[in-house]
């Protein structure tokens, strides 16, 4: 069978970082004549770009991969493949684990697919996962929307948080340069996208592996510095960014949000634990107080932002009181929007060898307690949208809903209202919010056209 002929089922796991590399893959697996195949059934390669972050996560991989392999066994054309972070992790073994895999590529090597795949049709198996420097993607995505778009910025993480295994699997911090980036961006609005999303797991590390310093010792090339960089290139009309680290976050940054129009009010900077004894555990490099003045100069100067975050709960030896002060915190901050997760000791990371380990039944009992608070602090933070004109930038139908459309506001609230797709995809509309819900909106547009 020839290449011209074969269809291809991606299955994403994880974070944005795997959506983004999916996106690549996909794109690469297109010029190379595959067509996507709704229905994984239907296709003769099948790819799951995977997520270790968590125990839980890494199962769920194990069991879909069963049921191919089984397929496998009947139809040996069928090409299977594991990419991202847990072929990262688990290398070589994936292979013993599950014979019928021809491809295992870590995340760095996402770009390699083609290359990679010659090497499984000429006859081998093959493992990719030593550390590389990341080509430049030369292929275009497949991307899933045609509004909104990520970009990566910096690949890696060089920050060793106890819990962690994203350094383990992502390898060191690369950033590529402002002008690359650019071109991304500019290419992305010539072809009418109109938000993009700029890419990293800290992304406030940006540049700092690049070289040039400034004579004061500066980086030349910061996160901020990016965002001047790239501020205007048309047709782009939002610009956001992800994932933030409380450590490295600066004034500089939240003075370029307050002035830059472009980039919206909407910072999502994960806190993991309200209590300094446990941050200085995990080895994050800031209290809480530093993280609680953060988000107070975000508030001085845009007193509307969103702000969401991650946290963990059940950390090793995490006492109760201690886990006290994460549910403080989020009560005094009011987060828009916070992912909660129980802790889950992972291969390689310190904290999984540590004697202090706590039960399955202490640490879901946190994370019912801490998801009780959540959820009401989300609901509180939603009632400020109520009778607000707000502006949405059309993404998509509503699926449960398709006389609606749903986009999103500049503080990312996912909100639908009223109206036809084919003619509001991509536009930026004027909405009143007529119902508040804690993570969504309903709203009316505020013009004809729409309705
Ligand atoms: N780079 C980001 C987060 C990347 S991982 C940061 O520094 O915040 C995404 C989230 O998964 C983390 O914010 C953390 O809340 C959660 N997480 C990571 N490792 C975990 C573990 N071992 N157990 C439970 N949650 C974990
Ligand atoms: Fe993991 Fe910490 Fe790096 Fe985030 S900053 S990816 S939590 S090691
Ligand atoms: Fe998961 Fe890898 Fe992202 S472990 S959260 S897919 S970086």
């Amino acid at each position: 069978m020839t290449a011209q002929s074969r269809r291809y089922h991606i299955t994403t796991f994880g974070c944005q970082m795997n959506k983004a590399d999916s996106e690549r893959m996909a794109g690469i697996l297109e010029t190379m004549g595959f067509e996507w195949a709704e229905e994984p059934n239907d296709a003769d390669l099948i790819l799951y770009n995977t997520c270790t972050i968590r125990d839980n996560a890494e199962q769920k991989v194990y069991s879909y991969l069963g049921r191919q392999a089984a397929r496998k066994q009947k139809n040996p054309d069928l090409t299977l493949i594991v990419a991202g972070c847990v072929a990262q992790q688990e290398g070589e073994a994936l292979l013993r684990r599950v014979p019928e895999l021809d491809l295992v590529m870590g995340p760095q090597h996402a770009n390699r697919l083609e290359d990679l795949l010659e090497q499984v049709f000429s006859g081998s198996q093959v493992v990719a996962t030593e550390a590389i420097h990341i080509v430049e993607d030369i292929t275009k995505p497949r991307r899933d929307s045609s509004v909104t778009a990520w970009v990566n910025v910096i690949y890696g993480c060089n920050e060793r948080c106890t819990y962690c295994v994203v350094p383990n699997v992502r390898g060191v911090e690369q950033s590529r340069t402002p002008e690359a980036i650019r071109a991304e961006i500019e290419e992305l609005g010539r072809q009418g996208f109109k938000e993009i999303t700029l890419l990293g797991q800290n992304i406030d590390a940006y540049g700092r592996d690049l070289p040039g310093a400034t004579p004061e010792g500066r980086h030349k090339h910061t996160l901020t510095d990016l965002l001047y960089f790239v501020h205007d290139v048309p047709g782009v009309d939002r610009i956001r960014f992800a994932t933030s680290h409380p450590r490295y976050f600066t004034e500089r940054l939240i003075r370029a949000c307050a002035e830059l129009p472009k980039v919206c009010e909407h910072f999502h900077i994960p806190f993991q634990s309200g209590d300094n004894d446990v941050l200085r555990a995990m080895s994050r490099g800031y209290t809480q107080e530093k993280y609680r003045r953060i988000i107070d100069t975000i508030r001085a100067y845009m007193p509307d932002a969103s702000i969401s975050a991650d946290a963990i709960v059940g950390f090793p030896g995490e006492t109760e009181a201690q886990f006290e002060n994460t549910l403080k915190l989020v009560d005094d901050i009011g987060f828009d929007l916070v992912n909660t997760a129980a802790y889950s000791p992972r291969p390689g990371t310190p904290a999984a060898l540590w004697d202090s380990q706590l039960s399955e039944a202490v640490k879901s009992d946190r994370l019912q307690r801490l998801n009780r608070l959540v959820n009401l602090k989300a609901e509180a933070r939603s009632q400020r949208y109520g009778d607000r004109i707000e502006e949405i930038l059309v993404e998509d139908q509503n699926l449960k809903d398709p006389t609606q459309v749903m986009g999103r506001t500049r503080g990312n609230r996912l909100t639908f209202f009223a109206g036809d797709i084919h003619l509001l995809k991509g536009k930026l509309v004027k909405v009143k919010i007529t119902e508040v819900r804690p993570f969504s909106l309903t709203g009316q547009p505020l013009i004809a056209a729409c309705l």
